[in-house]
């Protein structure tokens, strides 16, 4: 019985093509030059358009007094430009964008509505500011007019 089914064994081995079994066996090759481990670096475009969208929605949840989304919010644009800082080096970003984005905390912290609007409009005359010196001074950023995610609340909790 035992000397059956090796017999089985070495014959179903040798009978089973040996691409097939090459293809289950080994693993996918990496891409050509891609380090598999490389971790994913988005660009700065990519970077913008997400910085786009969360300046839009922080200007809603303020208007909103949605102290607690405008923070969110802040802070995710503040992870945003430190990947921006990465790219481009921290100097630029810091010139354009840092006192902004603290007068914008500090009006969220305050829960000062005023404040809110005009730290909202110094960071939009810095997200202007820096495409100016960067050759991009056709794209032009300021107070959204009307909401695009229709699907998301942006009502203070109560
Ligand atoms: C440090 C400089 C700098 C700052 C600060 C900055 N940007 Fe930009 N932004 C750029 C550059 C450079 C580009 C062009 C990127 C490209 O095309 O590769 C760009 C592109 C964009 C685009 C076009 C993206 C697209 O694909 O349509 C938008 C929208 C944008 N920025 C929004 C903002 C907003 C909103 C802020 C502020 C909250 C801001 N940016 C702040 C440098 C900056």
């Amino acid at each position: 019985m035992k000397l059956v089914s090796a017999f089985l064994a070495v014959t179903l081995s040798t009978i089973l093509p040996a691409t097939a079994q090459d293809k289950v066996a080994q693993p996918a090759p990496a891409p050509s030059g891609l380090p598999p481990e490389a971790p994913y670096q988005p660009s700065l475009g990519e970077i913008m358009t997400l910085q786009q969208e969360r300046h839009i929605k922080l200007w809603f949840a303020g208007s909103a007094s949605n102290w607690p989304l405008a923070d969110y919010e802040v802070d995710k644009l503040g992870d945003g430009f430190g990947d921006v800082r990465k790219l481009l080096g921290p100097e630029i970003v810091d010139q354009h964008v840092g006192a902004a984005l603290g007068a914008l905390q500090k009006a969220i912290d305050g829960r000062d509505a005023g404040a809110f609007a005009a730290a909202f409009d110094k960071l939009s005359a810095g997200c202007n500011a820096c495409h100016h010196d960067l050759d991009h001074a056709f794209i032009v950023i300021g107070r959204p007019a009307s909401l695009p995610y229709s699907d998301q609340s942006f009502a203070p909790p109560k």
